[in-house]
C-alpha cells in the first residue's frame, strides 16, 4: 500500500501501546479509523487523540468494545466497520497479552486465555476482515507476532506458542494472497522490546513466585525495564513503513534485528544464552 490517505484501518488493542501509536500516526496521514479494545476508557482516550491528530484531514474515528477472542463479536465488528466507513483497507491484529508461567505447570485456563487473545484473536480478525479488504480492492493484513515468535525463552512457553503460531499463520496467509493476486497482502510484525504497558499488565502464575524466591514483582519490573529499547511511537513508524513497502516481515527495533541474526547464526545454540539471561532476570 503506497499511502494511507483516505483509506480505512481497523485496529485491535487500540487503547494502549502500539495500537494507540498506530492509530495516531495513521490519523496524521489522513487514514480513517475503526478502533477496538476491551479497555473502554483507554479506547475513548485514543479515539479523542486520533480525532484531534486527523482533524486537518477530516478523519472519521469509530470505536467498539471488543474481546478479540470472541469470534462472533469480531465478525460483527468487521461488518459494522464496513457499514460505518463504507469500506475497509487495513486490519491491524495487534491486541495481545503476556503470561509468566512454566510449561510443566501452567494452568489450562491460563494457556487457553493467552492463546484465545494472541493467536485466535489474530485468526478471527484475519478471517472476519479479509472479505471486506478484498472487496475494497486494495488491502493489507498486519498481524503482530513478536521477537518471541522467532526465539523461545523460559517462562514464556505459552506466549512463545501463541506468537510462533501467528508467524506460521501469517506467512502461509501471505503466500496464499500472493497466489490469489487479489490486491490484498500481509505482513508479520516481530517487535523486540517496546516501551508499552504489556509487562505491567502481564499475568504471573504462582510458580513464578517460587522460582524467583518470592520476588515475582521484582522480576516483572526487571523484564519491564528490558523492554525499554524502542518507543511505541517509533515502532508504529517502522510498522507502517513495512506496510508501505509490502514487506513480508518486519523486525521492530535493534534488539529484534540483532537477536534474529544470532538465532539464524547459532540455530538452536542460542538457547544456553537464553537460559543464562532468564536465570539473571528471575533472581536479579
Ligand atoms: N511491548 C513489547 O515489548 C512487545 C514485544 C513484542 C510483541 N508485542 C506485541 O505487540 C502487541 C501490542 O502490545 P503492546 O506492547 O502495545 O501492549 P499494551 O498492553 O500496551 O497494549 C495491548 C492492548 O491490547 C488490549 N487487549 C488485551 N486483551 C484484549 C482482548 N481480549 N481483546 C481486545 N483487546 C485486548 C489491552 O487492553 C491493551 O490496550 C501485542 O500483541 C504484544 O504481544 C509487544
Amino acid at each position: 500500500m503506497k499511502n494511507f490517505q483516505g483509506k480505512v484501518a481497523a485496529i485491535t488493542g487500540a487503547a494502549s501501546g502500539m495500537g494507540r501509536t498506530l492509530a495516531l500516526e495513521l490519523a496524521r496521514r489522513g487514514c480513517h479509523l475503526s478502533l477496538s479494545d476491551v479497555n473502554e476508557k483507554g479506547l475513548a482516550e485514543t479515539a479523542l487523540l486520533a480525532a484531534k491528530a486527523g482533524l486537518p484531514h477530516g478523519v472519521k474515528v469509530t470505536t467498539a468494545k471488543l474481546n478479540v477472542a470472541d469470534r462472533e463479536a469480531m465478525v460483527a465488528w468487521a461488518d459494522q466497520t464496513a457499514r460505518e466507513h463504507g469500506q475497509v483497507n487495513l486490519i491491524f491484529n495487534n491486541a495481545g497479552v503476556a503470561l509468566g508461567a512454566f510449561v510443566e505447570t501452567v494452568k489450562p485456563e491460563d494457556f487457553e486465555w493467552i492463546m484465545g487473545i494472541n493467536f485466535w484473536g489474530v485468526v478471527w480478525g484475519t478471517q472476519a476482515f479479509l472479505p471486506h479488504l478484498k472487496r475494497a480492492g486494495e488491502g493489507h493484513v498486519v498481524n503482530t507476532s513478536s521477537l518471541f515468535g522467532l526465539l523461545a525463552s523460559p517462562t514464556q512457553g505459552t506466549y512463545n506458542s501463541s506468537k510462533f503460531a501467528v508467524r506460521g499463520f501469517t506467512e502461509a496467509l501471505r503466500q496464499e494472497l500472493d497466489m490469489a493476486n487479489c490486491g490484498v497482502s500481509a505482513t508479520c510484525v516481530h517487535p523486540g522490546g517496546i516501551r508499552t504497558n504489556i509487562a505491567r499488565a502481564a499475568k504471573m502464575d504462582e510458580s513464578m513466585n517460587h522460582a524467583t524466591g518470592g520476588q515475582a514483582e521484582a522480576a516483572r519490573s526487571r523484564f519491564d525495564k528490558m523492554l525499554n529499547v524502542t518507543t511505541a511511537e517509533s515502532a508504529a513508524l517502522q510498522i507502517l513503513r513495512a506496510v508501505e513497502r509490502k514487506q513480508r516481515r518486519v523486525l521492530v527495533g535493534p534488539d529484534a534485528k540483532l537477536m534474529d541474526f544470532f538465532v539464524r547464526l547459532l540455530g538452536s545454540w542460542y538457547q544456553p544464552g537464553s537460559v543464562w539471561l532468564s536465570r539473571k532476570l528471575m533472581k536479579g
